[in-house]
Protein backbone atom coordinates (compact mmCIF):
# COMPACT_ATOMS: atom_id res chain seq x y z
CA UNK A 1 0.00 0.00 0.00
CA UNK A 2 1.43 3.80 -1.14
CA UNK A 3 -0.03 6.90 1.20
CA UNK A 4 0.34 9.54 -1.07
CA UNK A 5 -0.59 13.32 0.61
CA UNK A 6 -2.10 15.49 -1.81
CA UNK A 7 -2.68 19.50 -0.73
CA UNK A 8 -2.77 22.71 -3.14
CA UNK A 9 -0.30 25.33 -1.36
CA UNK A 10 -0.27 29.52 -1.44
CA UNK A 11 2.68 31.10 -0.60
CA UNK A 12 3.67 30.29 3.06
CA UNK A 13 2.45 26.95 2.75
CA UNK A 14 -1.31 28.62 3.25
CA UNK A 15 -4.02 25.76 2.37
CA UNK A 16 -7.07 27.61 3.94
CA UNK A 17 -9.24 30.08 5.14
CA UNK A 18 -12.43 30.11 7.37
CA UNK A 19 -12.86 26.40 6.09
CA UNK A 20 -12.41 27.46 2.54
CA UNK A 21 -10.05 27.19 -0.28
CA UNK A 22 -9.49 30.96 -0.79
CA UNK A 23 -8.39 30.47 -4.37
CA UNK A 24 -10.09 29.12 -7.82
CA UNK A 25 -7.54 27.09 -9.64
CA UNK A 26 -9.24 24.81 -12.28
CA UNK A 27 -6.39 22.96 -13.72
CA UNK A 28 -5.11 21.94 -10.16
CA UNK A 29 -9.14 20.91 -9.50
CA UNK A 30 -8.64 18.89 -12.91
CA UNK A 31 -5.49 17.37 -11.64
CA UNK A 32 -7.15 16.68 -8.35
CA UNK A 33 -9.73 14.49 -9.41
CA UNK A 34 -7.13 12.74 -12.03
CA UNK A 35 -4.81 11.57 -9.15
CA UNK A 36 -7.56 10.59 -6.88
CA UNK A 37 -10.01 8.70 -8.82
CA UNK A 38 -10.61 5.17 -8.34
CA UNK A 39 -8.47 5.45 -4.34
CA UNK A 40 -9.74 5.58 -0.93
CA UNK A 41 -9.94 9.71 -0.49
CA UNK A 42 -8.90 10.02 3.80
CA UNK A 43 -10.17 13.73 5.18
CA UNK A 44 -10.76 15.50 8.40
CA UNK A 45 -14.02 15.82 9.40
CA UNK A 46 -13.95 19.59 8.92
CA UNK A 47 -12.75 18.94 4.91
CA UNK A 48 -15.83 17.17 4.73
CA UNK A 49 -18.04 19.90 5.85
CA UNK A 50 -16.00 22.07 4.19
CA UNK A 51 -17.13 20.32 0.35
CA UNK A 52 -20.37 21.71 -0.87
CA UNK A 53 -23.20 19.33 -0.20
CA UNK A 54 -23.55 18.98 -4.15
CA UNK A 55 -19.86 17.49 -4.58
CA UNK A 56 -19.82 15.05 -1.76
CA UNK A 57 -19.49 12.07 -1.47
CA UNK A 58 -16.62 12.83 -4.22
CA UNK A 59 -17.53 10.13 -7.16
CA UNK A 60 -15.71 7.16 -7.57
CA UNK A 61 -13.84 7.40 -4.82
CA UNK A 62 -14.47 5.80 -0.96
CA UNK A 63 -14.57 9.17 1.23
CA UNK A 64 -13.28 8.16 5.01
CA UNK A 65 -13.58 10.87 6.99
CA UNK A 66 -12.17 11.11 10.32
CA UNK A 67 -13.64 12.03 13.16
CA UNK A 68 -13.58 12.02 17.23
CA UNK A 69 -17.41 12.18 17.43
CA UNK A 70 -18.88 9.17 17.74
CA UNK A 71 -21.93 10.19 17.28
CA UNK A 72 -21.13 11.38 13.83
CA UNK A 73 -22.45 10.26 10.48
CA UNK A 74 -23.18 11.58 7.08
CA UNK A 75 -24.32 10.42 3.60
CA UNK A 76 -21.76 8.58 1.48
CA UNK A 77 -18.96 9.10 4.23
CA UNK A 78 -17.09 6.22 5.29
CA UNK A 79 -16.50 7.38 9.46
CA UNK A 80 -13.19 6.00 10.93
CA UNK A 81 -12.01 7.21 14.91
CA UNK A 82 -8.21 6.33 14.35
CA UNK A 83 -5.77 7.34 11.39
CA UNK A 84 -4.49 4.14 11.23
CA UNK A 85 -7.43 2.43 10.82
CA UNK A 86 -8.72 5.33 8.03
CA UNK A 87 -5.37 4.27 6.06
CA UNK A 88 -5.28 0.25 6.25
CA UNK A 89 -9.14 -0.96 6.13
CA UNK A 90 -9.98 -2.72 2.89
CA UNK A 91 -7.37 -1.31 1.20
CA UNK A 92 -5.18 -4.21 -0.91
CA UNK A 93 -1.03 -4.27 -1.16
CA UNK A 94 -0.79 -2.32 -4.82
CA UNK A 95 -3.59 0.47 -3.97
CA UNK A 96 -2.98 4.07 -3.14
CA UNK A 97 -4.09 5.70 -0.20
CA UNK A 98 -4.81 9.66 -0.90
CA UNK A 99 -4.68 11.71 2.00
CA UNK A 100 -6.65 14.91 0.95
CA UNK A 101 -6.41 17.58 4.34
CA UNK A 102 -6.63 19.59 6.22
CA UNK A 103 -4.18 20.79 7.90
CA UNK A 104 -4.72 18.49 10.95
CA UNK A 105 -4.83 15.62 8.68
CA UNK A 106 -1.57 16.31 6.80
CA UNK A 107 0.20 16.67 10.27
CA UNK A 108 -0.69 13.30 11.50
CA UNK A 109 -0.33 11.75 8.29
CA UNK A 110 2.73 13.00 7.23
CA UNK A 111 4.91 10.46 9.28
CA UNK A 112 3.26 7.34 7.56
CA UNK A 113 3.45 8.72 3.83
CA UNK A 114 5.27 7.82 1.16
CA UNK A 115 4.79 10.39 -1.44
CA UNK A 116 3.36 13.93 -1.46
CA UNK A 117 1.69 15.51 -4.78
CA UNK A 118 1.66 19.27 -3.80
CA UNK A 119 0.62 22.36 -6.02
CA UNK A 120 2.26 25.51 -5.51
CA UNK A 121 0.51 28.46 -5.95
CA UNK A 122 1.64 31.72 -5.92
CA UNK A 123 -1.13 33.95 -4.41
CA UNK A 124 -0.81 35.67 -0.86
CA UNK A 125 -3.55 34.29 1.56
CA UNK A 126 -4.40 37.23 4.02
CA UNK A 127 -5.73 35.37 7.44
CA UNK A 128 -4.84 32.23 6.32
CA UNK A 129 -5.63 29.74 9.07
CA UNK A 130 -4.54 26.10 7.76
CA UNK A 131 -1.20 25.62 6.53
CA UNK A 132 0.85 22.34 4.87
CA UNK A 133 3.12 20.56 6.67
CA UNK A 134 7.09 21.69 6.34
CA UNK A 135 8.78 19.27 3.63
CA UNK A 136 11.67 18.49 5.56
CA UNK A 137 14.61 18.52 2.75
CA UNK A 138 16.47 15.70 4.58
CA UNK A 139 13.91 13.24 4.45
CA UNK A 140 12.05 14.36 0.87
CA UNK A 141 13.13 14.30 -2.60
CA UNK A 142 11.28 16.12 -5.33
CA UNK A 143 11.20 13.51 -8.11
CA UNK A 144 8.65 15.48 -10.02
CA UNK A 145 9.17 19.77 -10.59
CA UNK A 146 6.80 20.99 -13.39
CA UNK A 147 7.50 23.95 -14.99
CA UNK A 148 5.10 26.97 -13.86
CA UNK A 149 1.89 27.45 -15.65
CA UNK A 150 -0.58 30.34 -15.80
CA UNK A 151 -4.07 29.00 -14.53
CA UNK A 152 -7.22 30.43 -16.97
CA UNK A 153 -7.88 32.31 -13.42
CA UNK A 154 -4.86 34.32 -13.77
CA UNK A 155 -2.71 32.20 -10.87
CA UNK A 156 0.38 30.87 -11.37
CA UNK A 157 0.95 27.20 -10.91
CA UNK A 158 2.87 24.62 -10.52
CA UNK A 159 2.41 20.48 -9.73
CA UNK A 160 5.46 18.64 -7.39
CA UNK A 161 5.58 15.32 -6.29
CA UNK A 162 8.15 14.28 -3.53
CA UNK A 163 8.85 10.47 -2.32
CA UNK A 164 10.65 9.48 0.98
CA UNK A 165 14.33 9.70 0.31
CA UNK A 166 16.48 6.56 -0.49
CA UNK A 167 19.75 5.65 -2.22
CA UNK A 168 17.32 5.08 -5.24
CA UNK A 169 15.68 8.80 -5.27
CA UNK A 170 16.26 10.70 -8.27
CA UNK A 171 16.36 14.33 -8.63
CA UNK A 172 13.20 16.35 -9.64
CA UNK A 173 12.86 17.04 -13.35
CA UNK A 174 11.10 19.90 -14.64
CA UNK A 175 8.69 19.03 -17.14
CA UNK A 176 5.23 20.18 -18.11
N1 LIG B 1 -5.55 23.55 -0.18
C1 LIG B 1 -5.80 22.25 -0.01
O1 LIG B 1 -5.27 21.41 -0.73
C2 LIG B 1 -6.75 21.81 1.07
C3 LIG B 1 -7.14 20.47 1.16
C4 LIG B 1 -8.02 20.10 2.18
C5 LIG B 1 -8.48 21.04 3.07
N2 LIG B 1 -8.09 22.33 2.94
C6 LIG B 1 -8.54 23.35 3.89
O2 LIG B 1 -8.07 22.99 5.20
C7 LIG B 1 -8.97 23.53 6.16
C8 LIG B 1 -9.43 22.43 7.08
O3 LIG B 1 -8.31 21.91 7.80
P1 LIG B 1 -8.40 21.70 9.40
O4 LIG B 1 -7.03 21.35 9.87
O5 LIG B 1 -9.09 22.87 10.01
O6 LIG B 1 -9.40 20.48 9.55
P2 LIG B 1 -9.34 18.95 9.02
O7 LIG B 1 -7.95 18.42 9.17
O8 LIG B 1 -10.00 18.86 7.70
O9 LIG B 1 -10.33 18.25 10.05
C9 LIG B 1 -10.11 18.36 11.44
C10 LIG B 1 -11.05 17.42 12.14
O10 LIG B 1 -10.70 16.07 11.84
C11 LIG B 1 -10.93 15.26 12.98
N3 LIG B 1 -9.65 14.69 13.40
C12 LIG B 1 -8.42 15.26 13.35
N4 LIG B 1 -7.48 14.39 13.77
C13 LIG B 1 -8.12 13.25 14.09
C14 LIG B 1 -7.69 11.99 14.60
N5 LIG B 1 -6.39 11.71 14.83
N6 LIG B 1 -8.63 11.04 14.83
C15 LIG B 1 -9.94 11.28 14.56
N7 LIG B 1 -10.40 12.45 14.09
C16 LIG B 1 -9.50 13.42 13.86
C17 LIG B 1 -11.56 16.17 14.04
O11 LIG B 1 -12.95 16.12 13.80
P3 LIG B 1 -14.05 16.29 14.99
O12 LIG B 1 -13.94 17.72 15.41
O13 LIG B 1 -15.34 15.95 14.31
O14 LIG B 1 -13.66 15.32 16.05
C18 LIG B 1 -11.01 17.53 13.66
O15 LIG B 1 -11.80 18.60 14.12
C19 LIG B 1 -10.10 24.18 5.38
O16 LIG B 1 -9.83 25.56 5.20
C20 LIG B 1 -10.02 23.47 4.03
O17 LIG B 1 -10.60 24.25 2.99
C21 LIG B 1 -7.24 22.73 1.97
Amino acid sequence: MTVALIWAQGNDRAIGRDNTIPWRVPEDARHFRDLTRGHRVVMGRATWDSLPERFRPLPDRVNVVLTTDRTWSSTGAVVAHDLRDALDTDVGPDDTVMVMGGSQIYDAALAFADMLHVTEIDVDVDGADAHAPEIDPERWVATHAGVWQVSSSGLRFRFLEYRLRSDGSTPASTTS
